[in-house]
Order: C-alpha cells, then sequence, then structure tokens
C-alpha cells in the first residue's frame, strides 16, 4: 500500500509544453467486473490488458480470500472499494449464499446498496442485515429468473444483476440498464464463454440462465479506460503543445472531445488515437451536465473543473450523479481558481485564472487526478498527497506523464 507516498509536480505556469504520445491502459471498470465474473467458471480465465492499479489487487485479494471461505467477501478487503459489490452477484449465484460488508470506496455522498439487495429479493433470496456483513441467502439454493425494472440507472447493480442471472433458473430481463461500453463489452465475452445475454448495452438485458462458463482459453481482452482516455485530452489541453493518446477508443469520449472543440482546443480524433494541439487562446468556456453513458461521465467532472478554470467567461457544472462530488472545489479556489459552490449537484467557474502551488491531498480517486492536473497547470511546485488514492485506478501515472515532459516525480511522505 502507498498511503505515505505524494507526488511532486513542477507546475508549468499556464505554459504549454507537453509533447509525445501516451497510452491509455485497460479500464478500471472494465476488468474489476470481469475479475468478479470469473466466479462463473469452470476454468481459468486469460486476460490481457490488465491495468497494474491498486483495485486490480485488492479484487484479486478478495477471490483468492474466496478459496478459503467461498461465500465470503472479507470486510478488510472489500471495505477498500466499492466494486467489491460486484462480486455479490456471482458469489450467490454460484453458492446460493454470500456474506459482505457494506462496500467502500469513493466517498461521493450517499451510495445506497438497495438496487442490489431488492434485486436479489426479486430473485427469490432473503437478506439478512447483521452488525457487519449482509447475508444473503438463495431460497433452494439457486436463484431464479425475474423481471427486474430498475427505478434509477446503476452501472454496478445492472453488472451485478446481469452476472447473477447467467447462473440463475430461467430468463432474467433487467429494465433501464445502465448503457456504459464496458458492459456490453463483458457481455460478449461472456457469451463467447457459453452465456446467453442479449441487449447489454441498451436499455432492456435479457439474460437466460444455465450452466457454469466455460473460458477455453479465449481471454478478456480489457478494452481502454474512458476516464484515462478523457483526463489525458483534458490535461494536453490544459497544458500540452501536441500529445497523441493512443490505445483508446475515442468514440467513447465524444462528449467531453466534443466539449473540448467547443471551447476551441484542436482535436483530432483516428479509430484508436486522438491528437489534441494547443488552440487558440483564450479558450472559450463550456458548461458541463454529467449523465449516465453516453453524457458526460461523472468521472471526468473534477478533471473538467480544472480546465474550465482556464477558460474565458462562466460556466457550470451540474453534477447529476452523484451528491457529494465536488470536494475538490476548495482547494482548487485557494489555488486561485473562481469556482463557488451553489449547491450539493452545481458549481459555477469563471475564468481565465492564474493557479498557484500548494500542497494538495487527494480527496477521491477523480479528484486526486485533477490535483494533478491542477498542479501542472499552476505556478510553482505542488504535492499531491495521498497518492494511493491516485494509484487505485491510474497505472503508475508519474511514469507515464513523466515522458510527456511533465517534471512530476513520486516521494515518500
Ligand atoms: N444508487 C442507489 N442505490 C443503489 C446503487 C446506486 O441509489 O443500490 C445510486 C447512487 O447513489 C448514485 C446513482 O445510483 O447516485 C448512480 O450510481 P451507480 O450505481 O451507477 O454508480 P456505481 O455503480 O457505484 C460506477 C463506477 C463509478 C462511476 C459511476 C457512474 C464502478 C466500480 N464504479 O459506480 O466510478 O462514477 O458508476 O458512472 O464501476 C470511479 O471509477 O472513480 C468511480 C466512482
Amino acid at each position: 500500500m502507498n498511503m505515505r507516498e505524494q507526488f511532486i509536480i513542477k507546475g508549468l505556469g499556464g505554459a504549454k509544453r507537453l509533447e509525445g504520445s501516451i497510452a491509455v491502459r485497460g479500464a478500471k471498470n472494465g476488468v474489476l467486473k470481469a475479475l468478479a465474473a470469473t466466479v462463473l467458471f469452470d476454468d481459468e480465465v486469460p486476460m490481457t490488458n490488465v491495468p497494474d492499479i491498486e483495485d486490480v489487487k485488492r479484487m484479486r485479494e478478495l477471490l483468492e480470500a474466496l478459496k478459503v471461505e467461498p461465500t465470503v467477501l472479507k470486510k478488510d478487503i472489500a471495505e477498500k472499494f466499492r466494486a467489491s459489490i460486484v462480486l455479490t452477484g456471482p458469489v450467490l449465484a454460484r453458492q446460493g449464499k454470500v456474506e459482505f460488508p457494506f462496500p467502500g470506496g469513493c466517498v461521493l455522498g450517499e451510495r445506497s446498496i438497495d438496487l442490489f439487495l431488492n434485486g436479489f429479493r426479486a430473485m427469490g433470496a432473503s437478506v439478512e442485515e447483521g452488525e457487519s456483513y449482509f447475508t444473503i441467502r438463495a431460497e433452494g439454493g439457486k436463484l431464479r429468473g425475474e423481471h427486474i425494472t430498475f427505478p434509477l440507472v446503476s452501472v454496478t447493480a445492472t453488472e451485478t444483476l446481469m452476472m447473477a442471472a447467467v447462473l440463475a433458473e430461467g430468463t432474467t430481463l433487467l429494465q433501464n440498464a445502465a448503457l456504459e461500453p464496458e458492459i456490453a463489452d463483458l457481455a460478449l465475452y461472456l457469451n463467447e464463454c457459453g452465456a446467453q445475454i442479449s441487449g447489454a448495452g441498451t436499455p432492456t438485458i435479457t439474460i437466460v440462465g444455465g450452466g457454469l462458463l466455460h473460458a477455453g482459453g479465449i481471454s478478456y481482452n480489457t478494452p481502454p479506460d474512458r476516464i484515462e482516455t478523457g483526463s489525458f485530452a483534458i490535461l494536453a489541453a490544459l497544458v500540452g503543445k501536441d500529445v497523441t493518446i493512443t490505445n483508446c477508443n475515442p468514440a467513447w469520449v465524444d462528449v467531453p472531445l466534443a466539449l473540448l472543440r467547443q471551447a476551441g482546443v484542436d482535436v483530432e480524433a483516428g479509430k484508436d488515437v486522438i491528437r489534441i494541439r494547443a488552440g487558440d487562446m483564450p479558450y472559450q468556456m463550456v458548461s458541463v451536465h454529467t449523465h449516465e453513458y453516453p453524457g458526460f461521465a461523472t468521472d471526468l467532472q473534477a478533471p473538467m473543473a480544472v480546465f474550465m478554470s482556464q477558460c474565458q467567461g462562466e460556466g457550470s457544472i451540474l453534477e447529476t450523479i452523484f451528491d457529494g462530488r465536488f470536494r475538490y472545489v476548495d482547494d482548487l479556489a485557494l489555488m486561485g481558481a473562481d469556482i463557488v459552490v451553489m449547491s450539493p449537484h452545481r458549481v459555477v467557474v469563471r475564468g481565465p485564472k492564474k493557479l498557484s502551488r500548494k500542497n494538495l491531498e487527494s480527496p477521491d480517486l477523480r479528484g486526486g487526478l485533477a490535483y494533478i492536473l491542477a498542479a501542472a497547470v499552476a505556478e510553482g511546485t505542488s504535492t499531491v498527497d495521498n497518492a494511493y488514492l491516485i494509484d487505485r485506478g491510474y497505472e503508475h501515472i508519474e511514469e507515464r506523464l513523466a515522458p510527456l515532459g511533465l517534471d512530476i516525480k513520486r516521494e515518500m511522505t
């Protein structure tokens, strides 16, 4: 664990210097679900493009612990990341029982698990809430297919119930499902291995339950990380002269790229590559409205706020998914940004404003990355403490940004 490490970043003071190319790694929020899906298999699942990040290590630890206690998601590990809850579906479907603590992860406001519990209940399971663990038991040891309509769109609830339904008896219909591309990508892979899932990537997913899946040597190829792609594009727009982002899927970041273009950034997108060159300065202000995919991802909201602080005019961010995702705002304001929280869901940004150095502490994974961007734009040398939070989702970020010309190092605190 890297709790006691920090990044030291020498800011460019508004100059646009970064040059070269940077490759996007496999998607955190893709591979974590694929790792959970391995519980549905009767053989080993080969995987490629797996990012070397802390959340992947935690998921592997949870899977290891299941070898000893096959129905228990260990509390001390599961509490470290939200994606741990995705394992509940496959474990319950396979073992007929699962015990798990309330999942941890970034503090983004209220993050309930009612959609999961109600989904399991609908599929014929009982829910018992103990002091530190929930215990879910499938009636007769087997989940049964059901028609489930989600009252709101949830990425992990969609994935969890989709995976549980693969081993359930009968057919499950999920309505108002999330559309994130990692979901369709995972369904495609599970189908190659024997699952019968149709409609993944649309609001209605149908799953015909069956027996254990068999990989037979077919690999799960982790798709490129959309959030990393968008974050690098924003970094390049802020401090880049000519930056090429490779190994990505530009179609998955359509909305953020459209906003950057609207602001005046020179964005050129190919099939799996994006080239960003500094456009006419200052950039024009844009406004952001976070939304489920294919809308503007909430995970790119904090990095985008840093971008907006450098744009001319007044804009706003409407955060529609979470009610506690502005914890980065105070520090950004202390660095010199004109950014004001109007409500738990809305901030207003005016710019452009020069940012100056600050010693920062990551508030959460995506907020931490935004701090790296802010430090890169600012005048002077900043530190970003609590590197572990950034390492949860970004592989060796300093080693990958330094070759572009950013002066960034990691050190013990
Ligand atoms: N919600 C409920 N009840 C539930 C589940 C969700 O009320 O049982 C609410 C949440 O509180 C939230 C909304 O539904 O207000 C949507 O949340 P969702 O469930 O879609 O979020 P999630 O599945 O917990 C995933 C990603 C997040 C990403 C969101 C939104 C993973 C592991 N996490 O979270 O990623 O922000 O979808 O796209 O896939 C990150 O990677 O840093 C991250 C936070």
